[in-house]
C-alpha cells in the first residue's frame, strides 16, 4: 500500500522555491471570503477565454474537472457570491516551469516527498488529467520555444540518420502557435484544428489526430524525438535508437504518465494548396429521409477519405430555426490538401449528392473553395479566431468507427439507426472526425507506436456532448455521468461491438469502463510494463491513464 503525502509538506514550498505560488480557483474571487468586486469582473469577462484559461495555473478549461462533485466541492462563477468556493480539483500549488532544470527540481522535490504531481499544460484535457485535488502542480504553459531545421538528426543516430525537416517545440507551444511557426517558413505540420490546445503535451502523447491527418498521418506518427523528465528526475532522449521503449509509449500511450516532456521534434512538409469544400444537408425536423440521407452519407465517407478528405461533420436531428420551425441538419466540411482543382473535388461528391437529390425533402447545399496553402486555409478558416469555445461543463462519449463498418452493406445504416436512439434536445449534436484513414491507415504497416490500433482501421472518430447546469444537483449530475457512462457510450460500442475498435483518449468520456481496452486495445500489456519501468512508484498518474488502475480514483492511493 501506497499514499501519496498532501498539503503537509506543501506549505514550506513558497518560501523556499520563487516559481512556487499558492492556489486558489480562479473564480475565488467572486465568492466570499475572498470576494474581490474589480478581481470578480475581469474573471467574469475571461471566463470562456480558452487562451486565459490555458495560462492560469488555477483554472482548466472545463469546469467540469475543476469541481470534485466526490467532495461536494466546486468553484462556478455561475454560483450566487454567498456560496462558498471549494478548492475542488485545484492544486494546492504550482511550478510555473521555464526550463528543464525547474521541470526536474519540481519532480524530484515531489518524488522525495511523495507528493501527488500533476502536469498542467492548456488544461484541454476532457478527462480531467490535467487538474487532480490536493496536488502540486507543474505548469508547462510558458515554455514557448519552436525551432525548425532542415534535416533533424535524432540523438544517437547513425551519420545519415537524417530525418529531413523538422521542428522541435516546447512543452506549452499550442497548436496555433505550431502551425503559425511552421507556416511563417512555407512549411505544414499535422496538428490538430485548434488554438489553444497544447501541441507537445497530451496532445500528441495521446495520438494526435488532424484534417491533415489522411495526407500525413497522425501527429504521433510523426513525432521523431521527446525530451523528457523522468519520475527519478534525470532528463532523457527518446527516439528510435535510444530509450525506444519510452519513443514507443509516449506516442499514443496518453499524457501525464511517462515522464514531463520538455520538447519534442515534429517532421514537417512542405507547404501545399488545399480545397476546402462544405456541405449541409437539410430537412424538415420528421422527415424520415433525413436518417436516410445520414446513411448515405456516412455510406460515402470511405471514398472521400480515400482521396485524402479530411474533416469535420454535425449531426444536429433538432436544430432549431427561427420562430417555432425545427431543421435536421447535417453539416460540415472537408478539405482536400494538394489538390487545386475544385471540379475535382466535387466529382468526389456527385454519387453522393446524386443519392440525395432523390431523397424526398432533403435540400443539398454544397460549396468549395481553392486556398493557396495550409497557412492561408488556417488564417481564413480554421483558426479565423484565436481562441477556443470552452469555460463550460462538458463531459464526453466517443468511439472510433471503422472503415469496414461503412463499406459493408447495412453498415451505415445499422450506424445511423443507433444514433437515431438517442435523445436529441434542440441543438444537440453528434460530432464527426473523419481523421484518420489514408496515411494513417498506411503508417500502421510502418509504424510501430502505442496508440489503439483500431486507429488504423478508423474511418470516423464519432462523441457526444454532456453537459449539466452549474445549479444541478449532485444527484442530476451523477445521472448524466452515469447515463453517458452505462448506456449512451454503450449503445456507441454496441454497433461494432465492445471487443472491435475502440475510443480516442484525449476525447473519450472521463468515466470509460474498461478504459484499458478502449484506449490502447492490444498494446496494453507492453505500455503497462513501461509504466512499471520509468515509473515505478507511480509518481504519474492520471485519471483512466495507463497504470492508474492500481490506485484509487483520485490517484492518492496504491490500494485497490
Ligand atoms: C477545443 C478543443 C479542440 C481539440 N482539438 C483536437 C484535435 O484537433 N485533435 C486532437 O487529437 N485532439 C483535440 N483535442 C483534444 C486534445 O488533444 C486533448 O484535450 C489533450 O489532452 C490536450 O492536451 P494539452 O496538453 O493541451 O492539455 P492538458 O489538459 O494540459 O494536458 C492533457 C494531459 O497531458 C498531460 N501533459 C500535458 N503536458 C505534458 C507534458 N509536457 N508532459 C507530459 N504530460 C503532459 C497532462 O498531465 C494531462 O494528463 C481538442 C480539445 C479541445 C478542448
Ligand atoms: C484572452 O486572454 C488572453 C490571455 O490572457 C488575452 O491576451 C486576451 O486579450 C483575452 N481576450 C479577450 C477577448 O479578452
Ligand atoms: C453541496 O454543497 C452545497 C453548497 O454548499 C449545499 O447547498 C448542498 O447541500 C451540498 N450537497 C450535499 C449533498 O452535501
Ligand atoms: C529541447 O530541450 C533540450 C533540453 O532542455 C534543450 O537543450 C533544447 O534546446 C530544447 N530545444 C528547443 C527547441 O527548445
Ligand atoms: C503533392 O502531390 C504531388 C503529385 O501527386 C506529389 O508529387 C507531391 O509529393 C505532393 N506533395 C506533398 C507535400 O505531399
Ligand atoms: C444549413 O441549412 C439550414 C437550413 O436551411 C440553415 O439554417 C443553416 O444555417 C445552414 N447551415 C450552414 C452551415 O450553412
Ligand atoms: C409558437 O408556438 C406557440 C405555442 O404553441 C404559439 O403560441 C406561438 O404563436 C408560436 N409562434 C410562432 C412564431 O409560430
Ligand atoms: C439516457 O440516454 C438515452 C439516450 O440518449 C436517453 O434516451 C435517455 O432519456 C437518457 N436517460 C436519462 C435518465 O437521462
Ligand atoms: C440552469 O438553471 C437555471 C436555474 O435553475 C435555469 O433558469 C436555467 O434554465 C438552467 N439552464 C439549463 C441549460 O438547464
Amino acid at each position: 500500500m501506497k499514499f501519496h503525502i498532501l498539503i503537509f509538506f506543501l506549505v514550506t514550498l513558497t518560501y523556499a522555491y520563487p516559481h512556487v505560488s499558492s492556489l486558489r480557483p480562479a473564480a475565488a474571487v467572486c465568492h466570499s471570503p475572498d470576494a474581490d468586486k474589480a478581481a470578480c469582473t475581469i474573471v467574469t469577462e475571461q471566463w470562456t477565454n480558452s487562451t486565459w484559461r490555458a495560462a492560469q495555473p488555477g483554472a482548466v478549461q472545463w469546469e467540469t474537472f475543476e469541481a470534485w462533485p466526490e467532495r461536494n466541492e466546486s468553484c462556478y462563477i455561475e454560483n450566487l457570491p454567498g456560496i462558498p468556493c471549494g478548492q475542488g480539483r485545484i492544486s494546492l500549488y504550482s511550478v510555473l516551469a521555464q526550463s528543464a532544470a525547474h521541470i526536474q527540481e519540481a519532480v524530484r522535490f515531489a518524488s522525495k516527498r511523495n507528493l501527488r504531481l500533476v502536469v498542467k499544460n492548456s488544461g484541454h484535457d476532457f478527462l480531467g488529467r490535467s487538474a487532480t485535488a490536493e496536488s502540486l502542480q507543474i505548469l508547462t504553459h510558458h515554455m514557448k520555444g519552436t525551432r525548425l531545421v532542415d534535416d533533424f538528426v535524432p540523438e544517437g543516430a547513425p551519420k545519415d540518420g537524417g530525418e529531413g525537416a523538422a521542428v522541435t517545440i516546447e512543452a506549452g507551444v499550442s497548436l496555433r502557435e505550431l502551425h503559425t511557426a511552421v507556416g511563417a517558413r512555407n512549411r505544414a505540420v499535422v496538428a490538430g484544428a485548434a488554438n489553444t490546445v497544447g501541441a507537445a503535451g497530451g496532445y500528441v502523447q495521446g495520438g494526435g489526430h488532424s484534417f491533415l491527418g489522411p495526407w500525413k498521418g497522425l501527429a504521433s506518427d510523426n513525432a521523431l524525438e521527446f525530451t523528457v523528465v523522468t519520475a527519478d528526475g534525470n532528463l532523457v532522449m527518446a527516439n528510435k535508437y535510444q530509450n525506444s521503449d519510452l519513443y514507443w509509449a509516449l506516442r499514443g500511450g496518453g499524457g501525464g504518465t511517462f515522464g514531463v516532456v520538455v520538447n519534442v521534434t515534429l517532421r514537417t512538409f512542405d507547404e501545399t494548396p488545399v480545397i476546402f469544400t462544405t456541405f449541409n444537408v437539410t430537412t424538415i425536423n420528421g422527415n424520415p429521409n433525413y436518417w436516410e440521407a445520414l446513411t448515405q452519407f456516412h455510406a460515402a465517407v470511405p471514398g472521400l477519405n480515400a482521396a485524402n478528405g479530411a474533416g469535420y461533420y454535425y449531426i444536429t436531428p433538432n436544430f432549431p430555426l427561427e420562430g417555432n420551425l425545427s431543421a435536421s441538419a447535417l453539416t460540415g466540411y472537408l478539405v482536400f490538401p494538394n489538390q487545386t482543382d475544385p471540379a475535382k473535388a466535387q466529382e468526389l461528391f456527385n454519387p453522393l449528392f446524386s443519392k440525395l437529390n432523390i431523397l424526398a425533402g432533403v435540400r443539398v447545399e454544397y460549396t468549395s473553395v481553392p486556398f493557396p496553402s495550409i497557412r492561408v486555409f488556417l488564417e481564413n478558416i480554421l483558426l479565423r479566431d484565436d481562441k477556443d469555445a470552452t469555460g463550460t461543463i462538458r463531459l464526453l462519449g466517443s468511439r472510433l468507427v471503422s472503415r469496414n463498418l461503412l463499406c459493408s452493406t447495412q453498415g451505415a445504416s445499422r450506424l445511423v439507426s443507433t444514433l437515431r436512439s438517442f435523445e436529441f434536445y434542440p441543438g444537440r449534436t453528434v460530432f464527426g472526425h473523419i481523421v484518420a484513414g489514408g496515411a494513417v491507415a498506411a503508417n500502421g504497416q510502418t509504424i510501430d507506436s502505442a496508440v489503439h490500433p483500431a486507429w488504423r482501421k478508423t474511418a470516423v472518430h464519432m462523441f457526444i456532448e454532456r453537459e449539466w447546469n452549474a445549479t444541478a444537483t449532485l444527484a442530476e449530475q451523477d445521472a448524466v455521468r452515469k447515463n453517458l457512462t452505462n448506456v449512451e457510450v454503450p449503445l456507441l460500442r454496441s454497433v461494432e461491438g465492445p471487443q472491435a475498435m475502440g475510443a480516442y483518449l484525449n476525447e473519450a468520456n472521463a468515466y470509460e469502463t474498461d478504459f484499458q481496452a478502449s484506449f490502447w486495445g492490444e498494446n496494453y500489456p507492453r505500455l503497462y510494463k513501461i509504466k512499471q519501468k520509468w515509473d515505478p512508484t507511480g509518481l504519474f498518474i492520471v485519471r483512466r491513464g495507463v497504470g492508474s488502475e492500481d490506485w484509487d480514483e483520485e490517484g492518492f492511493c496504491r490500494c485497490t
